[in-house]
């Protein structure tokens, strides 16, 4: 295929290079979108007298036949061009004759490029956003069925205090409320439209580019043509939020998988989300959680090989922009995918509330609420914190728990204690006594599943 270029040098190259010059292999993709921004492109030279009514229609008529092609699977796209640009723009030419070569007025691949990628990235953006809605959905489903599960909660994974299991997915469900907001902004800077900086410089033709944007569903153009050319912070910011995402789902993953464990035992996955082992008959493998928690890597390279590509290159457009869509292709595949597989695997996980409960009875997380319980009866933190230690160190050397001490035990720390002392280390009296906003009290955790479904998922 003669190259979109040949005219001032031969285009003959040496096909070790055109294979390294190639995009057509990932920017393949782009297709829809390349051919959804030349349509609007013949409108707008329609429209503007640059080209005549007729040839307008010509070439839409031409771009909208390719794209049926495409879709219907009559039109393979060919590996053997440069990239999806010049694909089409043969395509069209051998279908339409000479009127074709007239689509590429007043625009360069430098825009038409940068405005592909918007428009993809735009319809990745909308589809990431609708599944982390539909995780967030599964996750607070999850929190409602286990809103009354006491648990311990963790620091420096040690138990610390009591919580509900329905608190902790609470947790993981604000962190993905966070996600959308950063979604929604970055979408916000991508929807910009880029067409009509030409090469660099802007163009000479009395083009529109306002209208042409606006076709396009658009919230305006880049108001600098060399900046319209250039600019990949949308790619970067994206693929910064879908890094985020993924510092969720992978922390989430290692919660999932040490759950799992028989050492902590308080979930199970469904079989339909786990795995055997080849040779140990017993296993079942949350692999999904740690492949979730292995892609993140993944991920974060995608967005570190990009802030490095742009970091280096002058104005305006240069060839090593072309490294952009791989690495966010993959981290968008990636996340979907990641997004896919964790939704339906928290629909299917069952807890063991008794488990839990077991859990938290043997790590003294009421002592906290043992000093709490002093301060009540008048002394200040400080002190009554230092004797719920001494109380503490006093039941691990005579194997005792805060709740198999006797009266006469407590009363050899402080005169303070009285029969009340074992309710106020009831684990059940410990959670629902934690009612301050955002806190692990059942009614606390219903504000916040009340909060996520009407505010999020209405
Ligand atoms: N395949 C190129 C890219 O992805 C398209 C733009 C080419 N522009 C150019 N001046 N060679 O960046």
């Amino acid at each position: 295929m003669e190259k979109i270029w040949a005219g001032r040098a031969s285009g003959i190259t040496d096909p070790v290079a055109d294979d390294f010059n190639s995009s057509i292999s990932f920017d393949s993709r782009m297709a829809v979108q390349d051919i959804t921004g030349s349509i609007a492109h013949a409108a707008m030279l329609g429209k503007q007298g640059i080209i005549t009514p007729e040839e307008a229609d010509v070439l839409t008529d031409g771009l909208k036949g390719i794209l049926s092609d495409l879709k219907s699977g009559a039109l393979a796209i060919d590996m053997k061009a440069e990239d999806i640009h010049s694909f089409v723009e043969a395509e069209l030419t051998a279908r339409v004759g000479d009127t074709g070569k007239k689509l590429h007025t007043a625009r360069s691949r430098n825009d038409q490029v940068a405005l592909d990628l918007r428009l993809y990235l735009r319809d990745e953006t909308d589809a990431i956003t609708e599944k982390v809605t539909a995780l967030i959905a599964s996750v607070t489903e999850k929190a409602e069925e286990y809103k009354e599960a006491i648990m311990p909660g963790y620091t420096h994974l040690q138990r610390a205090q009591p919580v509900v299991f329905g608190h902790i997915l609470c947790a993981y469900a604000m962190m993905l409320t966070r996600d959308l907001g950063r979604l929604a902004d970055a979408r916000k800077r991508l929807n910009i439209s880029p067409i009509g900086s030409a090469a660099l410089a802007g163009t000479t033709y009395p083009t529109d580019r306002r209208f042409e944007a606006s076709l396009m569903d658009f919230d305006g153009i880049c108001l600098n043509s060399l900046d319209g050319v250039s600019d990949r912070d949308f790619v970067i910011e994206l693929l910064s939020a879908l890094s985020l995402i993924m510092v969720h789902l992978s922390r989430f993953s290692e919660e999932i998988i040490l759950w799992s464990s028989s050492e902590f035992g308080f979930i199970t996955l469904s079989d339909a989300f786990t795995t055997g082992s080849s040779i140990m008959p017993q296993k079942k493998n949350p692999d999904m959680a740690e492949l979730v928690r292995g892609k993140t890597g993944r991920v974060y390279g995608d967005l570190v090989a990009l802030l490095t590509v742009m970091k280096g290159i002058p104005l305006a457009y240069n060839k090593d922009m072309q490294e952009d869509k791989e690495s966010v292709f993959d981290a968008c595949d990636t996340v979907k995918k990641c997004l896919d597989v964790f939704a339906p695997m928290i629909a299917g996980m069952t807890a063991h509330p008794e488990r839990m409960r077991k859990a938290a009875q043997t790590g003294f997380i009421n002592a906290t609420d043992l000093a709490d319980y002093l301060v009540g009866k008048g002394l200040p933190f400080r002190t009554a914190y230092k004797i719920s230690g001494q109380i503490v160190a006093f039941c691990q050397k005579n194997d005792l728990v805060l709740e198999t001490m006797t009266l006469a035990d407590y009363r050899s720390f402080s005169d303070l204690f009285g029969e009340d002392v074992f309710d106020a280390i009831d684990l059940d009296a410990c959670v629902r006594r934690r009612v301050s906003e955002g806190g692990t009290s059942v009614s606390s955790v219903e504000k916040q599943i009340t909060w996520l479904k009407s505010e999020i998922l209405k």
